[in-house]
């Protein structure tokens, strides 16, 4: 749609020595892929964007929901930057994807805004990564089911090549590869969300 995402699946990469990177974590990171620098500036685009789309209705409300925890690093660089010309209101979700040794789960847990605070409102989705697709479909259905005016979602990194269910992604800062990525929010067991940059981890983390 409006998207158009920044492809970095076959640009160079840097080594975790050529940014400011967090020592304990060094060892653990095969590659940085996206520094802050340029995952803010792209955020900044997004913003623009997003907000040019409240000036097509007059009678816009947009909500804005943030998918915890992952996307909270991403909100609270997006949701400052918003200049919405009507209404504008936020709140969270929470979504959680079945994973404990069940590979084949393909429904996400997840909880809503209750419908008095999202109904009629133009509600806004805002993630982190979308992988194979099956935790924004829940959450899609689920924010549809309490009567939005309308729903669009904001993807911070979009892993394209393993989706497996497709879903209309409005505003995509950055297709990414096939890797584990941690960082700006992206944990690896609750670690390395306050690293600054996004980086690929090492596969002896994922074993270990
Ligand atoms: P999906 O249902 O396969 O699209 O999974 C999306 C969710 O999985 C995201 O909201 C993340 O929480 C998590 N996820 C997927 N890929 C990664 C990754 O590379 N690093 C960290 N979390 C990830
Ligand atoms: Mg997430």
């Amino acid at each position: 749609m409006v998207s158009d995402p920044i492809d970095i699946r076959d640009q160079n990469s840097y080594t975790t020595d050529q940014f400011i990177v967090q020592e304990a974590f060094k060892p653990d990171l095969k590659q940085i892929l996206i520094s802050e620098g340029e995952i803010v500036s792209r955020i900044s685009r997004m913003a623009e964007k997003i907000s040019e789309s409240t000036t097509k209705r007059v009678e816009s409300e947009l909500y804005a929901a943030c998918v915890l925890k992952g996307a909270l690093r991403f909100f609270g660089t997006l949701t400052p930057k918003l200049s919405p010309t009507g209404e504008y209101s936020e709140g969270v979700i929470h979504a959680s994807r079945y994973t404990e040794g069940k590979t084949t789960e393909t429904r996400a847990e997840v909880s809503v805004p209750e419908r008095k605070t999202i109904e009629g409102k133009d509600v806004l989705i805002v993630e982190d990564i979308i992988d194979e697709g099956y935790t924004l479909e829940s959450i899609v259905e689920n924010i549809s089911a309490q009567d939005p005016s309308s729903v669009s979602i904001a993807v911070l990194f979009d892993k394209r090549d393993r989706r497996k269910v497709e879903i209309d992604i409005d505003y995509t800062g950055f297709i990414v590869p096939d890797e584990f990525l941690v960082g700006y929010g992206l944990d690896y067991n609750e670690r390395y969300r306050n690293l600054d940059h996004l980086a690929s981890l090492d596969s002896s983390v994922l074993k270990g």
